[in-house]
């Protein structure tokens, strides 16, 4: 057995150290192709901006044969959303229309970005209102993701189907598959309950938040992917309102970038843990004709999910079947340096959050509250621990964040970890170079119940000088 090391290891997650080998498997057949999400029309402006227009709207999904499920998407999809791509050092802007009947946000996870732009709860787009966002991407290349992040109710805009990646590129070389939707493809992941006439299930039955028995890649169910290269780039985000997936293609692969871009060299894991809002980007070695399986694990994911084997948690979940063509165009190997970014040395500053009931440090969100307030450009040192027997993660906006206490090389970039019941995780935190004294960002579980249930905090990021806002005025940016 090759080492068992999730990206869960990264996040200061103890993994299961014994893998018991192949899971027993109840085969589904694959029957459709995996619908690859287009890229995102956009077109540059005189200023030389990269301007993209988003309509977040209703529409009609057919996920399974004959039957009609109402859901929401983005850019004239009826789930999910195009991806956005950009460049670093790229001006973007995004045009954002709300054609919902509801109140929404557009939040950009993992994007460094000005708070005023970050598509919070401070940042609603009316139905009919078209919000703009703009801001210079600079951060190295990563699989980002954006979301509706509407106060209390984030898990269900997010369910009924609004979520798209935003993949940033930078300038340095690296021998990586790189042909979206080719060798270098996105799988998106989430989960639904359908019921008999096709609705989505929206009741809550459980206390981690909204799981589902029908896995969808992409939107696809049961979906395949046809490989032609030796070589496949999978890169996958758990866009998921609560289930977390412990991903294994069967054979070790490469885990070459997480949340916040490419890891310093590949790791060779075995499977890879994933909880709501993480990314993962393996690669796999694929041989002539020989189809393999991505299967999300059973071990202890029952656990992780917070729930019985009744609701899937203990089962082995079929995610996406790759079907090599008998003859594959050879990739090129791996490469033994992904990225030479300086990692992050340890900050003076510590702060402490108690995770337990839903609340950080014993508080529920407040929008009007400032929990903390944070020097622009720090780097601190950030302590988590889960006081709870519920599963949490947490996800900070705007940072970029390295875990604690697991080996050198395994200091990937975050911007959300997970905190299994009774543990603690340590991690460098640096914020970005935009200070605002009034608008803050968030820090929360991303499993969107609990977030919607207010486990959220707010910080500012103020420069030298500047006072910070003793409460936070709702609706200041209209
Ligand atoms: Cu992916 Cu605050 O969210
Ligand atoms: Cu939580």
């Amino acid at each position: 057995l090759g080492a068992t090391l999730a990206a869960g290891v990264a996040a200061g997650l103890a993994a299961s150290g014994c893998s018991t080998g192949a899971p027993p498997v109840r085969p589904r057949p694959a029957a459709r192709p995996l619908a690859i999400p287009p890229l995102a029309p956009s077109s540059v402006d005189a200023g030389g901006r990269r301007v993209f227009g988003l309509t977040a709207a209703p529409g009609t999904s057919a996920f399974l044969d004959g039957l009609a499920t109402p859901t929401w998407g983005y850019g004239g999809m009826p789930f999910g959303g195009p991806t956005l791509r950009a460049r670093r050092g790229e001006e973007v802007v995004v045009r954002v229309t709300n054609r919902l009947p509801e109140t929404t946000t557009t939040h950009w996870h993992g994007m460094t970005l000005p708070a005023r732009m970050d598509g919070g709860p401070h940042q609603p787009i009316a139905p009919g209102e078209t919000w703009e966002a703009s801001w210079r991407v600079e951060q190295p290349a990563a699989t980002l993701w954006y979301h509706p992040h509407p106060h209390g109710a984030t898990e269900r805009h997010v369910h009924r189907g609004l979520s798209g990646l935003f993949l940033v590129d930078d300038d340095v070389p690296v021998d990586l598959p790189d042909r979206y939707g080719v060798d270098d493809v996105p799988v998106v992941l989430t989960d639904r309950g359908l019921a008999p006439d096709g609705a989505f299930d929206e009741q809550h039955r459980n206390a981690v938040g909204l799981l589902g028995d029908t896995v969808l890649a992409n939107g696809t169910v049961a979906p395949y992917l046809d490989v032609r290269t030796s070589r496949v780039r999978l890169r996958v985000l758990n866009a998921s309102p609560a289930r977390s997936y412990r991903l294994s293609v069967g054979a070790p692969v490469s885990l070459v970038g997480v949340d916040g871009g490419l890891l310093p060299a590949p790791r060779v894991v075995d499977d890879v843990l994933l909880t709501p809002g993480e990314r993962a980007e393996i690669v796999v070695e694929c041989a002539p004709g020989r189809r393999m399986v991505l299967r999300s694990l059973p071990d202890d994911l029952g656990a992780v999910n917070g729930v019985a084997a009744a609701a899937g948690g203990a089962d082995s979940l079929d995610l996406l079947e790759l079907r090599p063509a008998d003859r594959l165009e050879a990739s090129p190997p791996v490469p033994a340096v992904l990225s030479r970014e300086a990692p992050l040395t340890e900050g003076s500053t510590v702060r402490r959050f108690v995770l337990a009931n839903n609340r950080i440090n014993g508080l529920a969100m407040d929008p009007t509250r400032v929990d903390e307030v944070v020097p622009v450009g720090a780097t601190e040192t950030w302590e988590f621990t889960n006081r709870h027997t519920l599963p949490h993660n947490i996800h900070v906006h705007d940072a970029r964040l390295q875990v604690l206490d697991v080996p050198a090389a395994a200091r990937a970039w975050k911007d959300t970890v997970a905190v299994a019941p009774g543990t603690t995780v340590r991690a460098l935190v640096r914020v970005g170079p935009y200070a605002d004294p009034e608008v803050p960002y968030m820090l929360h579980c991303h499993l969107l119940r609990h977030e919607d249930d207010g486990m959220m905090l707010q910080f500012l990021v103020v420069g030298p000088g500047q006072r910070p806002a003793t409460t936070i005025a709702a609706g200041h940016d209209h």
